[in-house]
């Protein structure tokens, strides 16, 4: 059998640069080779090559997070490319990464979200109102991020202006959102028409990190990953179909894992990540495990799922031909 040639993306220019390298290198050891020829490149310096080489690739495999690599920025080089890649096309992945415009469609798909107040930059705020509505303690957010960076909770008015310079170091746009004191899950799911839920995924920062931050996300040990959550099934099933609805709300494909929240009886969806971390310890990988999916059947799968070819784009760009 013929073995596919996989464009293996990594690096990028995001601040989720280094991330992004060491999902990539964990990808990279795991596909298997008997299958597959898997070429490196990494967009901040190889995207000349990717260009002349995408005649000869059969299928490139997206290990990039945040702004230009999560965003539809490569999956539109990758579609004029006629190269098919995993997981969700233009549309989704920048719906996805615009943190606004996710929360409006998750609205309008009856999912429940935090309440929130959107500052551009440059553009006055009143501090007063602000503690009455979404009301302190604040999570502030770049707008298009991810891996928490730039994101801190504030207490109190006068710790408003830092946090809003660290979020306006990332985006001229900041999310303020409502705290939402509870259980945090996260939820995969995975598949192109029929979507496969993932077991619910509990996560519990050791104490000393009061939210899930970057060293939450990264430092070894500081976090807890419970998969299936210790939930009870009634919570577990809502998640799952609210990480479902979410997908689908924001047109994505192929595979994304939904972070969420549980408080009192309300399960809040905080944001949907269209390539989520992708070393065997992270989470979408741990919720596969559970599901009976190792590793490397996952990225098979993806890479499956990925020739489908399915982005729902109205005029699909029909077979490749030389560029
Ligand atoms: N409204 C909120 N209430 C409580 N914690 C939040 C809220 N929004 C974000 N967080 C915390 O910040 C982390 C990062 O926020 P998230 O919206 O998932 O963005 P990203 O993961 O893209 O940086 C979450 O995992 C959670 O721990
Ligand atoms: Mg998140």
């Amino acid at each position: 059998m013929k073995r596919l040639k996989v464009a293996l993306l990594s690096g990028g220019i995001s601040s989720e640069r280094e991330v992004s390298i060491k999902s990539g290198n964990q990808v990279y050891e795991a596909l298997d080779r008997a299958q597959y020829n898997v070429i490196r490149y990494d967009p901040a310096v190889d995207l000349g090559k990717l260009v002349a080489d995408a005649s000869s690739i059969d299928v490139a495999f997206i290990v990039l997070h945040g702004p230009y690599g999560e965003d539809g920025t490569v999956q539109g080089l990758l579609d004029l490319l006629r190269i098919p890649y995993q997981g969700s096309g233009v549309l989704g992945s920048a719906l996805a990464m615009d943190k606004w415009t996710s929360k409006r469609l998750y609205k309008e798909a009856g999912l429940p979200v935090p309440p929130f107040k959107v500052l551009s930059t440059g553009q006055s705020y009143d501090a007063k109102a602000l503690a009455s509505e979404p009301g302190f303690p604040l999570i502030v957010k770049p707008r298009y991020g991810g891996s928490s960076i730039g994101t801190n909770i504030v207490h109190t008015m006068e710790g408003l202006p830092d946090a809003l310079d660290m979020a306006f170091e990332y985006g001229p746009d900041v999310i303020l959102e409502a705290y939402v004191e509870g259980t945090e899950i996260t939820g995969g799911v995975l598949g192109n028409d029929d979507l496969q839920l993932l077991p619910i995924v509990e996560i519990i920062p050791e104490a000393g990190y009061t939210f899930f931050d970057y060293g939450a996300k990264y430092r070894e040990g500081a976090t807890r990953e419970i998969c299936p959550a210790l939930i009870n099934k009634a919570f577990s099933d809502i998640a799952q179909s609210c990480a479902a609805t979410a997908h689908r709300a924001l047109c994505c494909f192929g595979y994304s894992r939904t972070d969420m929240i549980i408080h009192n009886e309300t399960v809040y969806v905080l944001e949907t990540n269209t390539i989520p971390g992708m070393t065997p310890v992270s989470l979408f990988p741990l919720a596969a495990r559970t599901a009976g999916i190792s590793f490397s059947q996952l990225l098979d799968r993806l890479i499956e799922l990925a020739l489908e070819n399915r982005h729902d784009y109205p005029n699909e760009p029909g077979p490749k031909r030389p560029i």
